[in-house]
């Protein structure tokens, strides 16, 4: 069976070379069968630019953010998919801050127990990440690949990550580089055939 895959963008240059080698990863997975949505984390309205902590999700026995906003409905789509990936360009050695108002809201998908015992809708899923970064891979994009995989495995999730170092600054750079979208479509493959 064919995975369904939800991409959350995280890049706010729409032209941008993240959303650039998502979206021929995106065509590639299409072409396999699977089912592949975007959600624009850079687009959604929030009544908090992130979360509060105010710990309702926790208490509740539904899965959801209380905030009630359009970064809470979206968040409480993802157990739908079987594979969750993050395109985001590597800003300050981490994620965008869009992308982080995002991943901070997924808390209320997952109850976090006083013994240390994780409840969560995400287990059993793909966690991945496709992230572009004008600097190297060390000290640098392998600082955001660890920062998304620490949660995958922490949460029982397989991971995968796609990730172009070096990437020229001018938007578009990387849909003129054969390399790069080759790289793109054989992760968008990679996606389709996971579990
Ligand atoms: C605010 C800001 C912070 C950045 N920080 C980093 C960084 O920590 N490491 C890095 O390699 N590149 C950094 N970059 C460069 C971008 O990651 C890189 O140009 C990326 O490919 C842009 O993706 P886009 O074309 O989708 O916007 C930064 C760029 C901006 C605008």
């Amino acid at each position: 069976m064919t995975p369904k895959i939800v991409f959350v963008q995280g890049s706010p240059r729409q032209a941008g070379n993240t959303r650039a080698v998502a979206a021929a990863a995106m065509a590639a997975a299409r072409e396999q069968g699977a089912e592949v949505v975007e959600i624009d984390a850079t687009r959604l309205e929030f009544k908090a630019p992130g979360c509060i902590g105010c710990q309702k999700c926790q208490q509740s026995e539904t899965f959801v953010c209380t905030l009630g906003d359009q970064v809470a409905e979206v968040v409480a789509t993802l157990p739908r998919y079987d594979v969750i990936v993050l395109a985001t360009p590597i800003y300050w050695w981490s994620y965008t801050a869009q992308i982080k108002i995002f991943v901070d809201r997924m808390y209320s998908l997952s109850k976090f127990t006083k013994s240390g015992r994780i409840r969560t809708l995400l287990g059993g899923k793909t966690l991945a990440l496709m992230a572009t970064g004008g600097g190297p891979l060390q000290d640098n994009l392998e600082l955001l690949e660890r920062q998304w995989k620490t949660p995958a495995d922490m949460l029982g999730c397989a991971f995968a990550a796609c990730l172009f170092p070096f990437t020229p600054p001018q938007a578009g750079a990387l849909q003129q580089d054969p390399g790069a979208i080759q790289k793109a479509r054989e992760f968008g493959c990679l996606l389709a055939a996971a579990k």
